[in-house]
């Protein structure tokens, strides 16, 4: 193992994207961990590799046979540039996969799902339960009319609950959408009507830090203008008091007392919409992105089996928040439909104290652990003591997930919390990937601190110049994927063309190239074919693991009466990755007072309009922004100024040189 780390020394063309690190450390998969894992091997891993590349598609019908289907598929890809459709033809269920599937076999009484609250309360359901509360629920969405294809918003915390409604909606052919707990009441109502949703499944309150969120009265607001809303379903958590509107509220607990037990899940089509999760671009409108039945779940379920080279003794934690596409695929449905037990964590990492997370590893006995590289900067600034007073000795895997993680931050993990004995895998995917699909694969890749390593058999990427040109090795470029694959979005709910043109536009069809899918991420590709990824190079921003859309930002700032004009840039932060800054021009003639406290202000209007998470860091106030001559936001010179680099960029269509100076000097107002 090397353990030099050399200065920057990458190449760049023009046109290309600077990437500034070189790592050279090399962590090869120990024989122990290689001598039990699926693939063992680097030969292992190879063989697939090159059995997936002679037939891609044949490749992925194999990974769908491991799934039950009521029929089977006709077609395995039905491929209509931009739109795929897999396994057409075939039938199949998604909460039969992840349960009733396990009933026949010795893992009807094995552990689900282990479930730790905050306040410390624990509840364990089997197989078994499971499924009996998921036909339950079914049973009650039916009654209260929901239908196959309707849309379910679910707005809550991580209890059961959220997992069983979410089953119980694939169950019947309901399309969920999970809205995040942490969004406000104005973010729930454009999501829940974006979607046409019916029926909202909510909780009383939700616990963090010690205190309790009130969720319901929070989608009270939303539901003074969600004219689609029928019903709503209050799940009983913290037990306070919340208003009931009678003929539309029901506790759920009471219903779900009171409906039966059984439930035949119906033969669904393959490319059933499974659900609708929104999630950010660059422009101000979130996206509904769309994933399907068949297809999804095979990748997710493939993945999971061999990114975390799950087992039938692992007890597997997932900190993602159900409300990411991380909690979708692996808290719920890849590690269900592969049997597993997951451990399943309520509140906030470090409550009470800060060695929640470890205290729970080591009481649960958790042998994989998947998180984000925000919350290990955050474990690392709270200090080694909170691990160390802990076994963790349990631990065999350590994932990523979310956003790059810097090789510092990968050491810590690597050492700290897998005594240097726990292979990581850095896992890249989106919400519209739907799936992984660049990671190591456990006992078979060298990882590399700070690099996702290669795509998984099946899937194809390329670095690419802005003309689609390849970039050579370590040089910056665009990452693409080159072939549809299984859990691929299939469209922006009520936006087809929009779909088209953010993910299918930049590398269109033409009659010499089939046409790439662009993730909107720079990276680059090192000698060894490993790719290590930049950041985003649209205006999406990864702000503690949550991807927000500047543009998002910018138009909630705006909707405040004082405000003309903002911008929003990311400049880096040691723990959240990024740091949102505001740029804002006040209208002529508005009054300030007290500009610390108009900031504060604009901060709390902003998680108002959308949530905490996206309450700038700081707020800059500014007579103009700088513009190009036509009238667009220079952006990128506002990047620059916040991130401390010099202002370099070709600045030759500013409209007014004046205006840098005075941001420059209005730092610190
Ligand atoms: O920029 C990439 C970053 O997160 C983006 C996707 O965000 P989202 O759709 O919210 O999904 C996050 C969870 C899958 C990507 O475009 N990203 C995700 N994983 C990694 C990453 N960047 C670097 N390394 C990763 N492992």
């Amino acid at each position: 193992m090397a353990t030099r780390k050399r200065p920057a020394s990458t190449t760049t063309t023009p046109g290309s994207i600077a990437s500034v690190m070189q790592e050279d450390r090399r962590f090869p998969p120990s024989n122990e961990f290689a001598s039990h894992a699926h693939i063992g091997s680097a030969r292992a891993l190879r063989a697939l590799h090159d059995h997936a590349a002679q037939d891609v598609v044949a490749y992925w019908e194999e990974q769908a046979r491991e799934l039950a289907w009521f029929a089977p598929w006709k077609k395995p890809l039905v491929w209509k540039h931009p739109h795929a459709q897999w396994f057409v033809g075939g039938t199949t269920n998604v909460a039969m996969n992840c349960l009733d599937r396990h009933l026949g076999t010795w893992r009807r009484t094995k552990a689900a799902l282990i479930w730790e609250g905050e306040p410390g309360d624990v509840r364990t359901l089997t197989y078994q339960q499971l499924h009996t509360e998921v036909c339950r629920a079914a049973n009650v969405l039916e009654q209260l009319g929901v239908q196959r294809g309707d849309v379910v918003a679910i707005y809550m915390g991580m209890v059961p609950e959220t997992v069983i409604a979410m089953l119980a909606c694939a169950r019947i052919g309901a399309t969920h959408n999970v809205i995040f707990g942490g969004f406000s009441s104005d973010a729930l109502r454009d999501r829940i009507n974006d979607s046409s949703a019916k029926l909202l499944i909510t909780q009383d309150g939700a616990w963090r830090r010690g205190e309790t969120i009130p969720l319901k009265a929070a989608a009270d607001v939303a539901l003074k203008k969600t004219p689609s809303i029928r019903n709503v379903l209050v799940v009983q958590r913290t037990a306070e008091k919340c208003a009931m509107k009678s003929g539309r509220d029901h506790w759920w607990h009471l219903r779900l007392q009171a409906a039966d037990a059984r439930h035949e899940p119906p033969a669904l089509p393959s490319e059933h919409p499974l659900f609708i999760l929104y999630t950010s671009g660059s422009t101000g409108k979130p996206k509904g992105i769309l994933h399907t039945t068949g297809g999804y779940l095979t990748q997710v379920a493939s993945t999971t089996k061999m990114v975390f080279d799950l087992r039938d003794d692992d007890v597997y934690f997932c900190t993602a928040d159900v409300g990411w596409i991380t909690g979708h695929s692996y808290v719920v449905y890849g590690p269900l439909a592969n049997g597993a037990t997951i451990l399943m964590y309520e509140g906030a990492p470090n409550w009470p104290e800060s060695d929640r997370v470890w205290d729970l590893i080591e009481r649960h006995h958790v042998s994989i652990f998947y998180t984000a590289p925000t919350a290990i900067r955050s474990f690392m600034k709270w200090g080694e003591s909170w691990p160390r007073k802990h076994d963790l000795s349990s631990l065999r895997l350590l994932g990523t997930v979310g956003e790059p993680i810097n090789p510092e931050a990968w050491m810590w993990y690597h050492d700290v919390i897998g005594g240097g004995r726990c292979p990581i895998v850095d896992t890249w995917w989106q919400t519209e990937t739907g799936a992984i699909m660049i990671s190591p694969v456990p006992g078979a890749t060298v990882t590399k601190p700070g690099t996702a390593t290669k795509p998984l058999p099946g899937i194809s990427v390329d670095v690419v110049h802005a003309d689609g040109t390849p970039c050579k090795a370590n040089v910056g470029g665009l990452l693409v994927v080159t072939h549809p694959w299984p859990s691929m979005a299939r469209t922006i709910v009520g936006d087809d063309e929009r779909y088209r043109e953010t993910y299918w536009g930049m590398f269109p069809k033409t009659r010499t190239s089939a046409g790439w899918y662009f993730t909107g991420d720079g990276a680059r590709k090192d000698r060894d074919g490993y790719i290590w990824i930049i950041g985003r190079v649209d205006d999406v921003v990864n702000v503690s693991g949550h991807r927000l859309g500047t543009a998002e930002i910018e138009s909630a700032l705006v909707s405040h009466p004082m405000v003309a004009e903002a911008a929003v840039v990311a400049r880096p932060d040691a723990i959240k990755g990024n740091a949102l800054v505001a740029f804002v021009s006040l209208k002529t003639g508005a009054r300030i007072k007290n500009l610390p406290a108009l900031k504060q202000e604009l901060r709390t209007h902003v998680g108002k309009e959308i949530g905490q998470i996206a309450k700038p860091d700081d707020v800059r106030f500014s007579e103009s922004l700088p513009k190009t001559r036509s009238g667009k936001i220079m952006r990128r010179l506002l990047r620059e100024l916040v991130s401390g680099a010099a202002v370099m960029g070709d600045m030759t269509t500013l409209e007014d040189f004046s205006v840098l100076e005075k941001l420059r000097s209005s730092d610190e107002d």
